[in-house]
């Protein structure tokens, strides 16, 4: 599918700066720092200075020196660099990119369910809302959510949204009892074991690579499970040369521009998040023109989704 924001950045190309050239100004200009989800538009992460995953910008919110940073993805992620950095302006160039699966979690109903299980830690998935954040003791990311429940003092666990990430931690921490939120991913949620199958006849040979907020079903049929950054780091250190990615079509381009030499399919190119493609150059454009919308958080709400993202930081990353 063409990228709409490249189409329109060339065809003005010649007459006048394109957008990407005034992007490009304007951030200098104004030292603003771009971050972007591998999820985002081609074009979108052509103009980033930070692409990753959830966890790599979220580390990164609190080591940049720029105090404005231009947040490319959807609004949990926008709002955690926030909570991450509040001395910071964060700027969330779309307020309608809203990941769904963040929206399934109730703060009445969460309470509810802890006290259904006292004492039972709160582990939430960082596709949450500040406000399940205050209720939480520790966040977690596809990348470290199975070192981190393991590594809890505890032999019981509330797990917050995703139910297919909290199946697959429950596959490695059989120890503990995972109290499961049905919550999930529509679009990790509706890749099916037929299309697995047929890209698989289509590239015999090509690894499988599977995000864990797909079902069990897929999960099973995956060669390996890695957070979005992860599958980068393996196509990277792979001997083999093809793979494919049943995740958000996104990160092929990621991977494609960082590791051009090896070939990437996504599942299929339906496998899209429409949520994440909300952002366009014209709305980073327009932000750093104006500096706007920003993420204002008051400082108790700050201080209290913090407690559990810093300790989810602390955590060393393994994959
Ligand atoms: P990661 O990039 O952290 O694997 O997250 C995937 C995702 O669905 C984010 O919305
Ligand atoms: Fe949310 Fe899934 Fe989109 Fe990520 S890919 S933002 S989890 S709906």
């Amino acid at each position: 599918m063409p990228d709409k924001n490249f189409i329109y950045a060339s065809s003005i190309h010649g007459l006048m700066p394109s957008v990407t050239e005034r992007i490009q100004s304007l951030k200098k200009e104004k030292d603003v720092l771009i971050m972007a989800h591998n999820y985002q538009s081609p074009s979108i992460q052509d103009i980033a200075d930070i692409v990753g995953d959830s966890l790599v910008l979220a580390r990164q919110a609190i080591t940049v020196e720029q105090r404005i940073i231009l947040f490319c993805g959807v609004d949990f992620m926008a709002e955690s660099t926030k909570i991450l950095s509040p001395e910071k302006t964060v700027i969330h160039p779309n307020i309608h990119s809203k990941c769904p699966m963040a929206g399934m979690v109730d703060p009445e109903e969460l309470e509810k369910m802890k006290q259904d299980h006292p004492g039972a830690p709160v582990v939430s998935y960082i596709n949450t809302t500040a406000s399940i954040k205050c209720l939480s003791d520790v966040c977690v990311t596809s990348a470290n959510a199975v070192d981190i429940v393991k590594n809890l003092d505890a032999q019981e666990v509330i797990f917050v949204p995703d139910v297919n990430l909290g199946m697959y931690v429950q596959r490695f921490v059989p120890e503990k009892k995972i109290h499961l939120w049905p919550g999930y991913c529509h679009v990790h949620q509706d890749i099916t074991t037929e299309q697995i199958k047929e890209a698989r006849r289509e590239h015999p040979g090509a690894e499988v690579l599977v995000h864990p907020e797909c079902t069990p079903q897929i999960i099973d049929m995956a060669d390996a499970v890695f957070s979005t950054e992860g599958m980068l780091r393996h196509v990277q250190s792979s001997p083999k040369e093809e793979f494919i990615l049943a995740t958000e079509e996104g990160l092929a381009y990621r991977i494609n521009t960082v590791v051009p030499s090896k070939k990437t399919y996504p599942v299929t190119i339906n496998t899209v998040c429409p949520n994440m493609k909300k952002i366009s150059l014209e709305d980073v454009l327009n932000s750093l023109e104006t500096l706007l919308p920003t993420i204002e958080l008051d400082d108790d709400t700050i201080a209290c989704a913090r407690a559990p993202l810093d300790r989810m930081v602390e955590v060393k990353r393994r994959g």
